[in-house]
């Protein structure tokens, strides 16, 4: 048993990425509207959704916080990923909440509901004073997440992983943290 809980809401289940997961997970990264907001390149291989389940549940085990593996409850179905985020990287600002779907369930909230599990989640077991998103400018539909959730933006920079486009710096402090 690892790190990684699983949490229940009114329409998701929150729960560690399995192996069994690889396929659908490389489908999600694999979908063309996943890899033009992330600017993936055009062949993800099961080896990639390997690493990056991997990565997610490592993070759990070596910073108790990571991504949950998201599952829709009323069908059972994958629908992709969301939770907390800190790569090792020197100009990530924080704990970043990201969020991740497969596009056959965008617009039904499910986005918003799980980012709020995780900003509660890293809230209550982490001490830190805020948490943050990281988006590119183009990406409205992830700030709209992000600003329902109380992110405000709070600068605009070039961060080394992706030197040609600036990435919107997202934060939500602790003291403007309501639920
Ligand atoms: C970013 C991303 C997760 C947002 O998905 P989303 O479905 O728009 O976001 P949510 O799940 O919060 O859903 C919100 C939408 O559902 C609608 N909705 C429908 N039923 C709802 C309900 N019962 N409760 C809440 N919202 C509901 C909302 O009105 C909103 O639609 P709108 O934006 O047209 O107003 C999705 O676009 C995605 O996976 N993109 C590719 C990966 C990506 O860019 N990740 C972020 C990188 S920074």
């Amino acid at each position: 048993m690892g790190n990684c809980p699983t949490i229940q809401t009114e329409r998701l289940l929150l729960r560690p990425f399995r192996e069994s997961d690889s396929e659908a997970y490389l489908g999600v990264l694999m979908n063309q509207k996943v890899r033009k907001a992330l600017y993936l390149p055009d062949k993800m291989t099961r080896e990639d959704a390997w690493q990056q389940m991997a990565m997610f549940l490592g993070q759990w085990e070596l910073r108790n916080h990571g991504q949950w593996a998201l599952e829709e409850r009323s069908s059972g179905a994958f629908i992709g990923r969301a939770g907390p985020h800190r790569p090792e990287r020197a100009d990530w600002p924080g704990i970043e909440i990201g969020w991740t779907l497969h596009p056959d369930y965008w617009g039904n909230g499910y986005a918003t509901e799980a980012g709020g599990v995780a900003v509660d989640w890293v809230f209550k077991h982490h001490g830190v004073d805020a948490l943050y998103s990281i988006i590119l400018a183009e990406n409205a539909p992830s700030q709209s997440v992000a600003r329902r959730l109380g992110f405000t933006l709070e600068e605009e920079r070039v961060l080394d992983f992706f030197p040609t486009k600036k990435h919107g710096i997202w934060k939500l402090p602790r003291e403007r943290y309501t639920r």
